[in-house]
């Protein structure tokens, strides 16, 4: 199976095959910095994505407001793409730059801030070059050589993920980069078994209750996925190649106590299209009269057990799942009624009332319930938003609430911090104000707090660009009182790309 990820060893051509692992990383660009910059208003969104950064930050204390929860030890690793100090060239969509990594440590009454680039073998190309060359989903420079694997074009810039000792940096088309968690330097590219070389690591592994790790990548291609499972030790203990056809732009998944469920997009990629010189974006084709169709994996043995369908629609990210003991499925998700925000990337901008957008993501959950097709979907709450992140549970238990950050409908920015219950579907909300644009937003454990009922103690924090102030900075809330207020808030000399995903490492 080596030779499927390595362009040059396949029958495919390599022009193609570029063609295809930039549509693979189109699926976290969209699902990304496509929210925001399809919802965002221009100048604003302009501001943030010029922001160009130098291959390090130093470590640096920056100034805290407020107080921050003595038991907040550890450290929040954040990653997401940035543009390049001293290159000439840009990049008109910022989901093309290379993954910057940021180090949030927390002491009890300290933060120390840092930041480096992932060294993957893009970045280093076009560092010895001096300017971006390398081929991706939205460029074609004049005179670049074409790509031979995926790993050229890897960016390591959607999430940053520590299991089995090691930190990873992770992009979606390609290897996931181990990064030294004291000093940010880039390690080496991770290869799970000789046979993965090189395969498509994707960027929301799930861990489980024993601690260890499942994933998948979409071999778009070859229209194959690999499922993953790795052990607590960072070991593959096992993988299982599937047939994965008439699908692409497969984001994100869930597991349960049981099994992995899959969604798929009605959305695929068209290699005729890129043939005739598509680009990624218009080499997909939506197909508006399919179903999402959704796969219930076995555990154990890695076999499709169940297949059901929910009416057609689009869906990114999933929030948490939960399996009954008859074999109902429940999920949570963030439901689009079409792929429009793929399609209008880079359109949005002109509309003026994005309350009427269809790319306007719905919090819904999702039943599947073992001997009926057809998946029930229901809205949680009227809220638009994304991002979901959920406290830390056992597969075993339903989980009660969840967060995200929601959309002004009028701006089209991140603006509030959200936290759902998510069996009363009442909203708990926290708002920055107009002028800021939030990213993803975290729970972090109170490991010093019992667990009340089930309920897990603790904090939500998070990334906000002040745009008027050109300065980023983390607030620290009450996870399950948001309304009051951020605790502290500890804000850089300087302003940052808005990023992608990141997790925080308890202190040991
Ligand atoms: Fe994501």
């Amino acid at each position: 199976m080596t030779a499927k990820y390595n362009f040059e060893a396949n029958d495919f051509s390599r022009r193609d095959a570029l063609t295809l692992a930039g549509a693979a990383s189109f699926a976290f660009a969209t699902s990304h910095y496509g929210l925001s910059s399809a919802f965002a208003g221009l100048s604003q969104r302009e501001k943030a994505l010029h922001i160009r950064l130098p291959d390090q930050l130093a470590t640096q204390t920056p100034k805290i407001e407020g107080k921050l929860p003595n038991n907040l030890r550890g450290t929040y690793y954040k990653n997401g793409p940035a543009l390049r100090q001293g290159f000439k060239r840009t990049y008109p969509h910022s989901f093309d730059g290379d993954g910057f990594i940021q180090a949030f440590r927390f002491d009890g009454q300290t933060v120390q801030h840092q930041g480096q680039f992932v060294h993957t073998e893009k970045y280093n190309a076009e560092s010895k070059a001096g300017d971006y060359f390398v081929e991706t989903f939205s460029h074609k420079w004049a005179g670049s050589p074409p790509a031979r694997s995926a790993d050229e074009t890897n960016t390591a810039n959607t999430n940053i993920v520590h299991h089995g000792n090691r930190l990873m940096a992770l992009w979606e088309a390609g290897s996931a980069w181990q990064v030294d968690p004291d000093n940010l330097d880039s390690m080496t590219k991770l290869v799970w078994h000789d046979d993965l070389a090189m395969a498509p690591f994707s960027a929301h592994p799930r861990i489980d209750d024993d601690g260890s790790l499942w994933n998948f990548g979409q071999v778009q291609w070859s229209q194959e996925m690999i499922l993953y499972h790795i052990n607590p030790q960072g070991k593959l203990h096992k993988y299982k190649l599937l047939d994965m056809p008439n699908t692409s732009m497969i984001h994100d998944f869930a597991i349960t106590e049981k099994s992995i469920i899959l969604m798929l997009p009605p959305l695929t990629w068209e290699l005729d299209k890129a043939k005739n010189n598509a680009s990624f974006l218009n080499a997909h084709e939506w197909h508006e009269n399919r179903p999402v169709e959704i796969l219930v994996i076995n555990k154990n043995d890695l076999s499709v057990v169940r297949r059901h369908q929910l009416p057609n629609a689009f869906h990114f990210h999933i929030g948490g799942a939960f399996e009954t003991v008859d074999g109902t499925i429940e999920l949570d998700l963030y439901h689009y009624k079409n792929a429009d925000i793929v399609f209008n990337l880079y359109l949005n901008n002109d509309e003026k009332d994005h309350s009427q957008s269809p790319t306007r993501p719905q919090h819904s959950r999702v039943t599947l319930s073992p001997n009926i097709y057809d998946g029930k979907i229901e809205r949680i709450h009227n809220m638009s938003n994304e991002f979901p992140h959920m406290a830390p549970s056992s597969n075993s238990h339903r989980s009660q609430h969840g967060w995200s950050i929601g959309l002004d409908m009028e701006t089209g920015l991140f603006r509030y911090a959200l936290g759902v219950n998510l069996e009363t579907g009442k909203v708990d909300r926290y708002d920055y104000g107009a002028d800021c644009m939030l990213e993803e937003h975290i729970f972090v454990a109170d490991q010093d707090r019992p667990v009340i009922n089930g309920v897990t103690q603790g904090w939500l924090i998070g990334l906000h660009l002040d745009v008027q102030q050109s300065q980023t900075k983390l607030a620290v809330l009450d996870a399950y009182d948001l309304a009051a207020g951020p605790q502290a808030v500890v804000t850089l000399p300087y302003g940052l790309p808005p990023g992608l995903h990141g997790n925080f490492v308890m202190a040991s």
